[in-house]
């Protein structure tokens, strides 16, 4: 039987051989394609080569490419678990060619690879072709139908043809498309799924799993334009996926894919945890359970180690969905604990060879799954039962209000919900659903709206504000044309001193508006007769909004002003080179897989976020200060350049996921002079915000926080310049106060608390010692055994005892202790602790006025010790130093208590 990983090869070595280079698979988290969301084909990492964007480099290819499909055009969430050949992750593998040949050999070489290297039965084949689609005027492939027979020998009859949506392949809404031909394979009758479905007949595309689809070929011709209109390429491509689960599945004679060594040793340790045997059955809810946890978790670990985490929106949300769908079909094997991250190193085991970055990201991907399972788990089980209770109220669906209580409340997505009534043969009531969100969203934009002057104005008309110059100067002419507060835009009038918050509208401004992680600009706008602060500056639009106030005079629209921005833009300019310094610095520390997940840059200081497993050691924390402030010291020159985002991309540019950019980008380069290429240029990232144009002038830079904000992502925050200097001067006043207080030089500073510190260790451990000798642990037995040795005088108990207590109080405790058992008593407690002897005197109010005092006691004993000391009538204290006179001690005690009774 062939493995899996033989298939694989023997499809790359077949390829090879015909010339194809191989190509890595692309990861799932696709870098540069704002259009999809994750990897979905084996021609994502090509498209632009079909659309005549990129060069090709190799006029054939050959890889096996993680996808995910789960969302937009291709997805197949619902099926997986309940069918046998569907995933939310799978590998297709691919042959590509850029213009070098077509139809017939695609045609040729997938026929032979099938039935010649992997043998498959031929009789059991059939081709598909596109039929045309005369909405559209597209035509009948016959090029297609004439070849498959001529070239494979396959009788006609078995060469069928289909409209759109089986034989017309197309990435998305935009973008390569053409006419395909599938090969699928018939496995049988025994395979049928839907043979209790009236009127189902099997046949090719037809829905049941006797017939399957095993490899599409795409004879991309066309680019589908945003208008839905077909336009013709300028070259012929081909483009084919076969999918490796379902090819495994037919070679090793497995009627399902979770059946073969792709899943097994997943599929059994999902069994083995939760103590339920797999029984291969499509209805069983327990077996579909393990078959969605293994699906799972590959679709988990892949878009993790690629670059995703989990969030609320965008890809992030995706993954929780899927893992949350995980989770709860955990809870059908009743899995409590979190548990999916456990199975990552049995797929690292799996699928490390083939895609080594898994192994390489083994902990970081364990880290963000367990924690995100952690914390679905609090929600999850109570959710469950609200769902029930709410699944009881209807025999229909379950209501909007249950269905967001259990979104909003208990992290239940929608399709979780849908999910668990479906199987309850429930629908839910999405309109009531939606509507609720639409209430929350609007809650949320008065929210905002009450905020701040942006949210206020947001929907309003503005007048556009030309801000080019904010790149080129800090100081510019400008004329007023508006003003706006909370009442709206106004386009005419005057502005006075006014305590509302307050925007004023320019023609045009050299301030930076808050973008890119960038803080908008504070400054100053100046007219003859007044001056307005600038205290932040926003955009809307294209509208920059100067908020601030009028500190003197009024200004009128029509006015001609000047414009200055304050000195905290320059500032705001060395955090942001060094954020670009950062990132290239801990990508050279912590690997290159770190990926930017946000941003801050204002004057006082910059913070980046970024991917990671665990807490940067100190040592990597100094290893990156290190290089960034060498490449400071460097004096390396910053360059923009603005540029197709083509061009940016084939130069390897940093771009930020999530961020639209548009069709020209502004690029910033670190280290490469001004007509130079880019080969020197070791940072080199897309970004619109303002820069220092030589490293030097940030002035040094500092990391003065690293933490956790989530599972798997880190945030640093640094100091530039400025900033940097006053963390210095304030760290060394406080230096310069411990010099003086421990009155050494600053460069014994550290020798001397080492000193202080391991003095006070010792001295601690003498006093517990001498505690420990002193049996200072127990007062109370101390107590019961001088109350056993007490004398009894007269009815009265007379003690003079050495006692083992570690320190005053517990000597104290220990006399009070034996004052509360005895009614008559005069007493006195010796102990020695650290080198000093302490006494406590204890006299009852009966004896007191026998005229025994505690005072007169201490007063007889303490000289023995060399002290001295006295108190009250019922209770005195005194100390000394001669351990040595503790015996004369007691016995001047006890006689005279005794002499007083005699
Ligand atoms: N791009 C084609 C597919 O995904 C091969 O089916």
């Amino acid at each position: 039987m062939l493995s899996s990983k033989e298939i694989r090869k023997r499809f790359i070595q077949f390829f090879e051989d015909k010339g194809h280079k191989f190509v890595p698979s692309s990861p799932v988290v696709p870098a540069d394609d704002p259009s999809l969301l994750f990897t979905n084909a084996g021609m994502n990492q090509f498209k632009d080569i079909f659309l005549g964007v990129k060069k090709k480099d190799c006029d054939s290819a050959v890889n096996s490419q993680k996808c995910i499909r789960v969302s937009g055009k291709h997805n197949d969430l619902e099926e997986v678990g309940v069918d046998t050949y569907h995933h939310t992750f799978f590998e297709m593998l691919g042959n590509w060619s850029f213009d070098s040949y077509f139809k017939e050999e695609s045609i040729r070489w997938a026929w032979q690879l099938l039935t010649e290297v992997y043998g498959i039965d031929e009789t059991k084949l059939y081709a598909t072709v596109f039929s045309g689609d005369e909405s559209d005027g597209s035509e009948y492939d016959k090029e297609a139908a004439e070849l498959w027979p001529k070239v494979t020998g396959i009788p006609v009859e078995r060469v069928l043809s289909f409209g759109r949506k089986d034989n017309f392949w197309e990435m998305g809404e935009t973008g390569p498309c053409g006419p395909s031909s599938e090969i699928h394979i018939d496995l049988g009758d025994e395979m049928c799924d839907m043979k209790h479905i009236p009127g189902h007949k099997c046949g090719v595309n037809a829905g049941c799993a006797r017939f399957i689809e095993l490899w599409n070929l795409v004879f991309i011709q066309f680019n589908r334009q945003s208008d839905g209109t077909l336009k013709l390429l300028k070259a012929k491509y081909i483009d084919t996926g076969l999918g490796l689960e379902r090819l495994t599945a037919v070679l090793q004679g497995k009627p399902s894919n979770y059946d073969t060594d792709l899943f097994t040793p997943l599929i059994k340790e999902i069994s083995e945890m939760a103590n339920i045997k797999y029984t291969r059955s499509l209805t069983e809810k327990t077996d579909i359970a393990m078959r969605v946890v293994a699906d799972h978790v590959r679709a988990l670990s892949f878009a993790i180690t690629d670059g995703a985490v989990p969030s609320n929106d965008g890809r992030g949300y995706v993954l929780r969905r899927i893992l949350r769908r995980a989770s709860r079909f955990g809870r059908v094997l009743e899995l409590k604990e979190p548990f999916i991250y456990k199975l990552v190193p049995t797929l690292i085991e799996l699928m490390g060879d083939a895609f080594p970055e898994i192994k390489q990201r083994q902990e970081f991907v364990e880290t963000v799954i367990e924690s995100e399972e952690k914390s679905f788990n609090r929600t999850l089980d109570r959710g469950l039962e609200i769902f029930e209770t709410a699944a009881g109220k209807s025999e229909k669906y379950i209501s909007g209000e249950d269905t967001f209580k259990l979104y909003d409340t208990y992290g239940f997505p929608l399709d979780l919900t849908e999910l668990l009534a479906r199987e309850k043969g429930l629908d839910i009531d999405r309109d009531g659903f939606e509507k609720l969100m639409e209430q929350q969203r609007q809650r949320a934009r008065a929210a905002k709206k009450e905020s701040g002057l942006i949210g206020k104005l947001e929907g309003e008309e503005l007048p556009e504000t030309d801000d080019r110059e904010k790149y080129l100067t800090e100081n510019c002419k400008a004329k007023i044309l508006g003003f706006a507060g909370a009442d709206g835009f106004r386009g005419e009038g005057e502005l006075r001193n006014t305590e509302e918050k307050t925007a004023v509208l320019l023609d045009k401004t050299c301030c930076y508006a808050e973008s890119g992680g960038q803080i908008g600009d504070s400054g100053e706008i100046r007219g003859d007769n007044f001056v307005f602060e600038i205290e932040k500056t926003e955009k809307i639009g294209h509208s920059v909004l100067h908020q601030g106030k009028i500190l003197e005079g009024k200004a009128k629209v029509g006015d001609v002003v000047e414009v200055t921005v304050s000195g905290e833009r320059n500032s705001s300019r060395k955090n942001h080179t060094a954020t670009h310094l950062l990132q290239w610095a801990l990508k050279k520390v912590m690997g290159e897989s770190i990926t930017q997940q946000g941003s801050l840059v204002c004057p006082d200081y910059l913070r980046f976020d970024f991917t990671c497993s665990k807490a940067l050691s100190n040592e990597q924390i100094s290893e990156v200060e290190e290089l960034v402030n060498r490449k400071i010291f460097a004096d390396s020159p910053v360059t923009c350049s603005t540029m197709p985002i083509d061009e940016a991309k084939k130069l390897g540019a940093t771009a930020l996921f999530g961020e639209k950019y548009g069709d020209t980008v502004r690029l910033i380069s670190i280290g490469r002079d001004e007509d130079e290429s880019y080969e020197n240029a070791f940072s080199k990232e897309l970004c619109g915000g303002t820069h220092v144009s030589r490293t030097s002038q940030i002035g040094g830079f500092k990391i003065i926080k690293e933490e956790s904000i989530s599972a798997g992502v880190r945030r640093i925050t640094a100091l530039t310049g400025r900033a940097l200097i006053e963390y210095f001067s304030e760290r060394e006043k406080v230096i310069e106060e411990l010099c003086f207080k421990l009155k050494v030089p600053f460069h014994q500073l550290s020798e001397r608390t080492d000193k202080l510190i391991s003095e006070n260790k010792k001295l601690k451990k003498e006093i517990k010692d001498a505690g420990k000798q002193g049996g200072g642990g127990n007062v109370r037995e101390e107590a019961d055994k001088a109350i056993e040795n007490a004398k009894d005088i007269a009815g009265a108990k007379i003690i003079a005892a050495h006692v083992k207590c570690g320190d005053n109080k517990q000597l104290r405790e220990c006399a009070d202790s034996i004052k509360k058992r005895c009614e008559s008593l005069a007493a006195l407690l010796v102990t020695s602790a650290g080198g000093k002897v302490m006494m406590v005197a204890a006299v009852s109010e009966d004896l007191i006025k026998k005229g025994i005092k505690a005072g007169d006691i201490v007063k007889q004993a303490a000289p023995a010790v060399g002290g001295g000391g006295g108190g009250r009538p019922d209770m005195a204290q005194a100390g000394g130093k001669d351990a040595s006179g503790i015996p004369n001690a007691l016995k001047a005690a006890e006689e005279y208590a005794a002499s007083k009774l005699e």
